[in-house]
């Protein structure tokens, strides 16, 4: 196995959460409270997934303060441009220099019917217009009963990676549905377990190459008391976070996880 020279990255999914005056006040406030605990961007990538409305303004000032934040979009279209009313295109986010964009997020497959196959063409998209995709999977609390962990995660990221080139610049996200929101995160057993699953994928569709370069993380329920455990499992490489990146000081204590006692 090749050494693991992979950035961690910390992700923060603010979903429908603070507007675009909300947003400048809260990356300052990041911003500095990381600064003031001496903390070395190089160490961990941050990036941040505001709603759209936030992407231009909260671009504009991490640009002109040189904050060393990366920014993500929390959909795209599959569509490049045409009429698609209320789509954005994923040209339209690489020209606000957005680096990534979540994709197939639970709440995206639910509420908005996102199937494999939708997904996997919004992951074509953002790959055409240079954006890092945000692959999430993750099983309900029914399919972990009757299939066990892995095997809807699996079979997702599959279907996702179909056509998608061995040199592909992605991050997977394993992000169990009965863990999202709930308070009730996974074992750090479990999350490794599945992210190890999910890295195999990788390999598989895109080679050893890819699969020893791709950031695996994990998401649901991450808080600044467990993310320390996750961090210390060999094939999670990160985190993406919800409503813990919603509060500056407990996002920036996942964020300086490394200083946590016992790392
Ligand atoms: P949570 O959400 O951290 O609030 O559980 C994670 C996510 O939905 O990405």
């Amino acid at each position: 196995m090749a050494v693991n020279t992979r950035t961690p990255l910390i992700a923060g999914n603010w979903k429908m959460n603070l507007d675009h005056m909300q947003a400048v006040a809260f990356v300052q406030k990041l911003y500095w409270t990381l600064k003031e605990a001496g903390h070395d961007p190089q160490t961990v990538e941050t990036a941040i997934f505001p709603p759209f409305t936030d992407l231009r303004t909260v671009q504009t000032l991490i640009d002109a303060d040189k904050i060393p934040f990366a920014l993500g979009a929390q959909d795209l279209s599959e569509h490049d441009s045409g009429a698609y009313t209320g789509e954005i295109s994923g040209q339209f986010l690489a020209k606000l220099a957005c680096g990534y964009v979540i994709i197939g997020h639970s709440e995206r497959r639910q509420y908005h019917n996102e199937t494999d196959e939708i997904v996997a063409g919004k992951v074509q998209a953002a790959l055409r217009h240079g954006l890092s995709p945000v692959i999430c999977v993750g099983e309900t609390s029914e399919d972990l009963e009757r299939f066990g962990a892995s095997a809807v995660p699996v079979g997702q990221l599959e279907v996702a990676l179909e056509n998608v080139a061995a040199d592909a610049d992605i991050v997977v996200a394993y992000e169990p549905v009965w863990a999202i929101g709930s308070g009730q995160a996974a074992t750090p057993d479990q999350a490794q377990e599945v992210c190890a699953k999910l890295r195999e994928v990788v390999a598989a569709k895109l080679g050893e190459d890819a699969a020893s370069r791709t950031r695996v993380l994990y998401g649901g329920s991450v808080k600044s008391s467990n993310i320390a455990s996750f961090m210390r499992e060999p094939d999670v490489d990160g985190a993406l976070v919800g409503g813990a990146s919603l509060l500056v000081d407990e996002f920036a204590a996942i964020i300086r996880y490394q200083k946590h006692v016992g790392v």
